[in-house]
């Protein structure tokens, strides 16, 4: 991450975690993505001269200690115990999909942990039994098969697709980065996270008691949760403000990282939780 950045092993539960961090003042807790790890944010460095980025590689994933997750509330768990371990106050806490689930439930199960969401990429609602069915298929044929067919299913729907968004600069070097960090995370770990990704609730009324400041922030051309998902949250969370990315797909924050890093800072500000 932004120099001066450190990683440390952090004693978390029955595990131990990875986690990465750059600069000072408010935490920025930053939840990644399945089946990647830390690295997802790279291009969210400069967010470091403004705030203390705490980018966790999740349990099983990246360099932390396994076993993988058992569930999404194991993973929001951890990130608490993580946040106390840093001595951090509350956080500013924003998750990508997988991570977007895990701040939705850190949020609900630790509020004191949480001084703002920023929900990336992802969506309230629970799997439906036919995207079930699909990740137990997956989990299966990752057995067999290795890494590679998690990363054929997965790459080419997580970048949008349209002309604008193929002519941009960097687009095959993400595509690689994508694809290569994919393949570095243990079967093991990718056949728990499908098992717990399908088995998490539903969280619009959950959230519905969720008051903190949340940004909502979405790939127009988003192929997993499109955004249709983060037009439904903003009904549950109606203080929240939605921000839909031209030319973006399912990895915003790393597709239009300009766009994306201007919207948090003046979302925190707007919401005096940062000064700017
Ligand atoms: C992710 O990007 O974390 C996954 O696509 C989430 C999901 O499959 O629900």
């Amino acid at each position: 991450m932004s120099t001066p950045s450190s990683v440390h092993h952090v004693a978390v539960g029955d595990t131990r975690l990875a986690v990465h961090t750059a600069g000072s003042g408010v935490p920025l807790l930053l939840l990644h993505g399945f089946p990647l790890d830390h690295g997802m944010w790279v291009a969210q460095e400069p967010l470091a001269d403004h705030l203390r980025l705490v980018a966790p590689d999740q349990r099983g994933f990246g360099a932390s200690g396994g076993p993988g997750p058992a569930s999404i509330e194991e993973l929001a768990d951890d990130a608490a115990a993580l946040l106390a371990a840093l001595h951090c106050g509350p956080a500013v806490v924003c998750g990508l999909s997988m991570g977007g689930y895990v701040a939705q439930h850190l949020a609900v199960r630790h509020p004191d942990r949480v001084a703002a969401l920023v929900l990336t990429d992802t969506k309230l609602e629970a799997d439906t039994p036919e995207a079930r069915a699909a990740r137990a298929d997956l989990a299966a044929k990752a057995g067999r098969l290795g890494q590679a067919i998690v990363a054929d299913a997965m790459v080419p729907r997580l970048l949008a697709t349209s002309a604008e968004a193929r002519a941009r600069a960097g687009r095959a070097a993400i595509e690689a980065a994508l694809r290569a960090a994919i393949l570095r995370q243990p079967i093991a770990t990718i056949q728990a996270a499908l098992a717990a990704l399908a088995a998490r609730p539903d969280m619009s009324a959950a959230l519905r008691s969720v008051r903190v400041p949340t940004l909502l922030v979405v790939g127009a051309e988003d192929a997993i949760t499109p955004p249709a998902c983060m037009e439904a949250a903003l009904e549950v969370l109606p203080h929240a403000r939605l921000l839909v990315v031209p030319h973006a797909g399912h990895m915003t924050p790393l597709e239009a990282p300009a766009v994306f890093n201007r919207a948090v800072l003046e979302f925190l500000a707007e919401a005096r939780v940062h000064p700017g």
